[in-house]
């Protein structure tokens, strides 16, 4: 039975090639103060900055950048933004990038106006913001996260080996529009671009992986899941195929924009232990995913049996005559493994830079949470990483 829930998002999108021709009237609702966040240099290389700044000052705004954003924003960069966008008063906040921008521009967001420390106040006690807020554009050009529709926010502090994330309550830290032009992504390195598809796929899978109930949700996460595979194929052989890159962007959107959580108890184990494992490595988002994911769901594969064998049948096609049900679903997640070979995917944590003594680190790094088929306790943990490495 779907549970109770409230559904709102107010993050309105921009599709297509001609998507960034929507900027200057959503520019024209905000204040002259903007704020520009990007990362470290590919929208230079790309023509995506000379285009953003050359509407920008056509619409007469007052521009202060913050550059530089690395994947996986640190405390000490959001710091710095923070002392940037007061000095500018700023009105706005437009984000230039992928998940890291963007989330990192909401942590600005909710951080300007606040005395408080952000680190102590958004990724300790992942209190709600009490301060007044900035509003958040975003161009998107990495496809994964789904950050340019949803309000997460996950921010990184190196000397404590930690990498945090906070969903913000209030729908007022979405980002109020989002430009999705999926020729964007196109100059994407490939190994970003099968560590998104993975993030993609791993936002479904930890929906998807909680509950017996009949639900809505997970219809709509198998057709996704379905779409997810079949374009990443594609997009492998041939990365400038308009068709499945426009579906990768568009189903990333989908996967984490909190539609297909509605009703669920959602799982998010696997990014509790690949945040662990980001925030000792540094390693890339999807990949860190990538590598504890199979180790995890095999893990569990008793607890959700019912589910892991829709999953083999549904997603992965998957004969069911003459098998045992947990055949069936150990036959899943390997046709699973065999499509993350092929994109390329990091599948150990010791190809991430991950060692055995980091153990401890990777443990306590770890969140426990209780929405999906078993809760975990330290010294399982232990074992699944023990597993992935
Ligand atoms: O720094 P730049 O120059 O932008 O280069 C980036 C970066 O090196 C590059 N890139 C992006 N667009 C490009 C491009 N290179 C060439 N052409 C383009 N069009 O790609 C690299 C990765 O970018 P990044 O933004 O770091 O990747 P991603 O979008 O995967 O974001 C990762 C961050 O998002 C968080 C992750 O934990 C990580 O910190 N997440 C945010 C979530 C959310 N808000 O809901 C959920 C996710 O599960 C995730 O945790
Ligand atoms: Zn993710």
């Amino acid at each position: 039975m779907l549970g109770n829930f409230t559904y709102c998002n107010p993050t309105k999108l921009y599709f297509g090639k001609d998507a960034l021709q929507n900027l200057p009237a959503e520019l024209a609702k905000y204040g002259k103060k903007v704020v520009l966040v990007y990362g470290s240099g590919s929208i230079k290389k790309n023509g995506i900055y000379d285009a953003v700044t050359k509407i920008l000052a056509e619409a007469g705004k007052d521009v202060a950048e913050i550059a530089g954003v690395m994947s996986n924003p640190t405390i000490h960069k959001l710091r710095e933004g923070i002392a940037i966008a007061r000095k500018h008063g700023a009105d706005f906040i437009l984000a230039v990038g992928g998940g890291s921008v963007i989330d990192y521009s909401k942590a600005l967001s909710v951080s300007v106006n606040c005395d408080e420390d952000p680190w102590e106040k958004y990724f300790v006690r992942f209190e709600e913001p009490t301060c007044e807020t900035i509003p958040v554009g975003t161009v998107l050009t990495m496809v994964g996260t789904g950050s340019e529709m949803n309000a997460g926010a996950v921010i990184t502090y190196p000397e404590k080996k930690l990498k945090m994330g906070k969903v913000f309550a209030d729908e007022k830290i979405m980002p109020r529009f989002s430009i999705l032009n999926p020729v964007y992504t196109m100059t994407l390195p490939k190994y970003q671009m099968v560590a998104g598809i993975y993030d993609i796929f791993n936002h479904i899978c930890e929906q998807y992986f909680s509950g017996t109930d009949d639900n809505t949700s997970d219809y709509l996460a198998e057709g996704l899941m379905r779409n997810v595979v079949e374009a990443s194929r594609t997009a492998v052989k041939n990365p400038q195929d308009y068709e499945a890159r426009s579906n990768l962007m568009w189903d990333a959107t989908w996967a984490l924009n909190t539609l297909i959580a509605k009703g669920k108890s959602t799982d998010w184990m696997v990014h509790m232990l690949g945040q662990a494992a980001g925030g000792v490595t540094n390693a890339t988002h999807g990949m860190t995913l990538a590598a504890v994911s199979l180790p995890y769901y095999r893990f569990i594969l008793k607890d959700g049996l019912p589910k892991f064998v829709r999953f083999a049948k549904v997603v992965w096609d998957v004969r069911p005559e003459g098998k045992t049900d947990e055949e069936i679903a150990k036959e899943g997640l390997e046709k699973m493994e065999d499509w993350m070979q092929q994109l390329g995917l990091v599948l150990h944590l010791k190809d991430l830079g991950a060692t055995e003594d980091m153990l401890d680190d990777l443990v306590n790094g770890t969140l426990i949470l209780t929405g999906g088929y078993r809760v975990l306790t330290k010294e399982e943990i232990r074992e699944i990483f023990r597993r992935a490495m």
